[in-house]
């Protein structure tokens, strides 16, 4: 494949960006190309340029671009009415799917980002416990409220328990209301909650944080701590649910949390996200089941809108089909399997981390379990592949690969002599 051209339009629309987008970017750090279309496993930039594509909008087209049957179902509902903030019958039968499909959630609650999702989540735990203080995980990502933007990702970390904000403005009282704790070390993470059970609302986290896999133990763990002390344990599935099995992380890995947080796939391309849990949990969103004092309004203009629940039901019909996750977790570790031999062969230092659905590489020699092992890694270089696989056809985000259900055989042929030029292109 040669590199890739720019036409005259898609430069003039980059220096159009860097005058009129808050830094040049709809704040995903790819102000330099401008996507144009898309469509299965592909996309396209305006100069015409066509990408293999592992950055699937960051996550949710995991059916691909376009997908016939989620387009057909959007373009009938749009026929309908685009929103009427009141039940519409694609939400109900979304939320009996969700339901039906992640064993903790009883219960289903619509909003329209991952952020939103989370912050709800911990508020129901807080609500539920009357207690103000959540634990997260060095590293976790759980959007961008006040207090998911705690050692989300600091340069410098603090000693644990201690947050470290990872953006300005900030109110310094919500330092107080969290805690932090290591990714993948039960012992610390124990020896925190034991300290601090009494004062804990709830624990959040990524079961698979970022592309870290959670060390065997580390899950179940987690569970029979918070369970001993009745403390609330939220996973963050934004990523993961539908994704790496129809039942998320909590099918994968065979762990029940009390409450979890759904995005990305679920919407299908549109912007909606959930909150699932236990029945007690969620009664706090129902006037008629907590008094007044301990319930949550929930209220989104666009939540549960008849457009984005027509796509998320079309995408996870699709993805109930018999032998979708077994192909897709086949095809990710053919990939995945092939960059590490590649960078082998080649004498890079390189660890290529996650499942198959969802990896990344890291150019360093040292084990990758946790943030702060992640920091030992050539960053520079990482940003340079990118760039590299970037000109070899393949498009990805900063930091993981992304599969989807309609990668095949070709593109991971494709994707492979991609990653043969990117590698001795690094060493030249
Ligand atoms: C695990 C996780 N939680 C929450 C979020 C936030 O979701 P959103 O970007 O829809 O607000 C993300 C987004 O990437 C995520 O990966």
């Amino acid at each position: 494949m040669d590199a890739r051209t720019r036409s005259a339009h898609e430069t003039e629309l980059v220096a159009k960006a860097g005058r009129y987008l808050a830094g040049g970017t709809l704040g995903n750090l790819m102000e330099d190309v401008i996507l144009a279309r898309g469509r299965g496993s592909r996309v396209w930039d305006v100069s015409g340029n066509e990408y293999i594509d592992y950055l699937l909008g960051s996550g949710p087209m995991l059916v691909g671009h376009s997908h016939p049957e989620v387009v057909a179902a959007v373009r009938e509902q749009v026929e309908r009415g685009t929103t009427f903030f009141a039940n519409n019958e694609h939400a109900i039968l979304l939320a009996e799917e969700i339901s039906k499909a992640m064993p903790c959630a009883e219960k289903v609650r619509f909003c329209s980002s991952g952020t939103e999702a989370t912050l709800y989540a911990m508020r129901v735990a807080r609500a539920f416990r009357r207690r103000d203080r959540i634990l997260k995980f060095e590293g976790g990502y759980h959007g961008m409220h006040d207090y998911a933007v705690m050692s989300m990702s600091p340069p410098a970390p603090a000693q644990f328990p201690a947050p470290v904000p990872d953006s300005a403005g900030i109110p310094q009282a919500v330092a107080s209301t969290m805690l932090v704790a290591p990714f993948n070390d039960l012992e610390t993470t124990a020896a925190i909650v034991d300290r601090h059970h009494d004062e804990l609302a709830g624990v959040i986290v990524e079961p698979f944080q970022r592309v870290l896999a959670p060390r065997p133990g580390f899950l179940s763990g987690l569970r029979e701590l918070t369970a001993r002390y009745g403390i609330p344990l939220i996973f963050d599935e934004v990523v993961t649910s539908f994704r790496f099995a129809y039942g998320g992380a909590q099918e994968f890995y065979g762990i029940t949390p009390d409450l979890c947080a759904l995005g990305k796939a679920v919407g299908g391309g549109f912007p909606l996200t959930a909150v699932g849990g236990r029945e007690e949990l969620m009664a706090h969103f129902d006037p008629s089941r907590v008094g007044r004092d301990q319930f949550i309004p929930q209220i989104g203009t666009l939540s549960g809108n008849p457009i984005a629940t027509a796509a998320g039901l079309a995408t996870v019909r699709i993805l109930k089909r018999p032998g979708t996750y077994e192909r897709m977790h086949a095809l990710g570790r053919q990939l995945k399997a092939a960059l590490q031999r590649i960078c082998d062969a080649a004498g890079v230092p390189a660890r290529v981390v996650g499942e198959g659905v969802l990896f990344e590489i890291y150019f360093t020699d040292a084990e990758i379990t946790d943030y702060r092992s992640t920091l030992k890694a050539d960053r520079p270089r990482l940003a340079r592949f990118v760039q590299l696989l970037r000109e070899h056809g393949v498009f990805r985000g900063a930091s993981k690969f992304y599969l989807s259900i309609v990668h095949d055989e070709t593109d991971v042929r494709e994707t492979i002599r991609a990653f043969e030029a990117a590698i001795g292109a690094l060493l030249r």
